[in-house]
């Protein structure tokens, strides 16, 4: 979920809508795929541009009970098909399953989000990671520096 995350797929925000939704270009290399991840109460609409994506969708791991975590269904998206999700309906993971094909996807979160939950598909462990963007606005995202200003 960061910006190039390391399953390498790039997100590429292209309108805030007034602070009221994040609309963003996802482009997904050959066997690139999302963390399991939740949406942090937000809704998210998800088209296809090109190509196709694999959806898994998950239950809520039990915190009281870790152990693997539980798939419920799972959909393959074709080009110009639309998938919705928010953590009611449970966590999911997209993935271009394809050796051969890349994949572009269009996704609108409503209301924006910072952060989101990853999730451990053995363990379900979860983990808090920022969302960034490769790209805003058709220009790249500088990188951001770890060394505070303060320290300078
Ligand atoms: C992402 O936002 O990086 C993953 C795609 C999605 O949840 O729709």
């Amino acid at each position: 979920m960061s910006d190039v995350t390391p399953a390498g797929y790039t997100r590429n925000l292209v309108d805030e809508g007034n602070g009221k939704f994040n609309l963003m270009i996802l482009c997904w290399g050959e066997g690139h795929g999302s963390s399991i991840h939740d949406h942090t109460d937000s809704h998210c609409f998800l088209k296809l541009l090109q190509g196709q994506l694999k959806e898994t969708l998950f239950e809520w791991p039990d915190r009281k009970q870790p152990g693997g975590m539980v798939q419920k269904s799972q959909q393959v998206l074709l080009e110009n098909q639309c998938a919705y999700i928010n953590d009611s309906i449970g966590l999911h993971r997209v993935e271009n399953v394809s050796h051969t094909e890349t994949a572009v996807s269009l996704h609108l979160y409503s209301p924006p989000f910072q952060t989101c939950q990853t999730f451990d598909q053995r363990t379900g462990h979860r983990n808090t990671v920022k969302m960034t963007f490769w790209s805003k606005f058709g220009d790249r995202t500088p990188y951001e520096t770890t060394i505070s200003q303060e320290n300078n």
